[in-house]
């Protein structure tokens, strides 16, 4: 994201409305499904993938954390301009690239400083924690925002189901490898991209904020692949690279884990990544960003994103232009 020169910024035209572009992409699955004539192996890996890409969920309650005066960012925006270097450093490529990971089966692990650490198998998390919907601002440190509506859960309830100890002081989540599947985890001509796995980590008192969510959706439907699939973190006040994504591990720890892009470049990105209009990057101005999808939308970035109410208290005493 911070490497890469940036794409200019999508033109009006190409934004869909959500039921035009849902009924084009069906119009497509079926298309070649009827191409290919029923062959077995095909079909099967195409209904593994449609079960993450496009299966709805029943009953979904809208969350009272929901931020109800902001303007949804369509669909397509939401799924075709990503940040999701496993699959390519462009903003389009996870669109076009993520179709090959396999999201079924999937298993998490939950382990370190806890008393019932476990192997999860994705559909008993799914079981397990009862999921509602949550509209949440979403601020890229590049400086450009949406607003998604995400199916997700409380991560704080997710986390005391293992018990963490008294040690527990952090946590560390990792995304999949896969290089098989993940064409950027591939090493290129200069090396790889990032030092793979993909890592994150929270202060527990942050990651026990009832705002801090596992997403497993989006619009509704569970989450596309683009966008993390099967389950990711999304922690609204911090900018998006906090919110790791296709995780299959979370450990609690005693020490303070090394985020990924601290460790590419430790003076730009920093662990606690709070959105702050105040503390700009090195390189650009943290004051303003663009709203992807509006032509002229540019606006002012709020403290926190905006959940300065609900989390400020976390940052109390500690200089934030210090710990960025
Ligand atoms: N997670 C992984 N595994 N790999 C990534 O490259 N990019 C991060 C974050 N999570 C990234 C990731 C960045 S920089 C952002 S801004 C958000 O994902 C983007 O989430 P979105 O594509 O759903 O908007």
């Amino acid at each position: 994201m911070i490497l890469i020169k940036q794409k200019p910024d999508i033109a009006s035209s190409e934004i869909t409305p959500q039921n035009v572009y849902l009924n084009r992409r069906k119009f497509m699955q079926t298309t070649a499904a009827l191409a290919i004539g029923g062959s077995v192996p095909f079909m099967t890996l195409a209904n593994r993938q449609a079960y993450a890409m496009g299966t709805k969920f029943e009953n979904l309650i809208k969350s009272p954390y929901s931020a109800t005066d902001a303007e949804l960012t369509s669909y397509e925006d939401v799924t075709s301009y990503n940040n999701f270097y496993e699959f390519g450093t462009d903003k389009r490529s996870p669109a076009k690239e993520a179709h090959r990971l396999t999201t079924r089966p999937w298993s998490l692990s939950v382990s370190g400083e806890c008393e019932a650490p476990k192997d999860w198998d994705i559909e008993d998390i799914l079981k397990q924690f009862p999921a509602e919907e949550r509209i949440y601002r979403h601020r890229c440190v590049e400086a450009w925002s949406m607003v998604v509506p995400w199916v997700g859960f409380s991560l704080g309830d997710f986390l005391k189901f293992h018990k963490p100890t008294s040690k527990a002081k952090y946590i560390e989540m990792l995304t999949l490898v896969r290089p098989e599947e993940m064409i950027g985890q591939k090493p290129g001509l200069f090396g790889s991209v990032l030092n793979w796995p993909y890592r994150e980590g929270l202060r527990i008192d942050e990651a026990m904020n009832p705002l801090a969510i596992f997403a497993i959706g989006l619009y509704g439907e569970h989450m596309p692949n683009q966008n993390g699939a099967p389950i990711r973190l999304v922690v609204p006040w911090k900018y998006g690279f906090k919110g790791v994504k296709s995780i299959v591990s979370v450990r609690f720890t005693e020490e303070q884990p090394f985020n990924t892009w601290q460790e590419q470049a430790p003076h730009e990105y920093g662990f606690y990544a709070n959105v702050n209009p105040n503390v700009d990057h090195p390189r650009w101005s943290q004051a303003s960003e663009r709203v992807v999808g509006k032509l002229f939308g540019r606006v002012p970035t709020l403290m926190f994103n905006g959940y300065a109410d609900q989390v400020a208290s976390l940052y109390s005493g500690m200089d934030l232009s210090v710990n960025f």
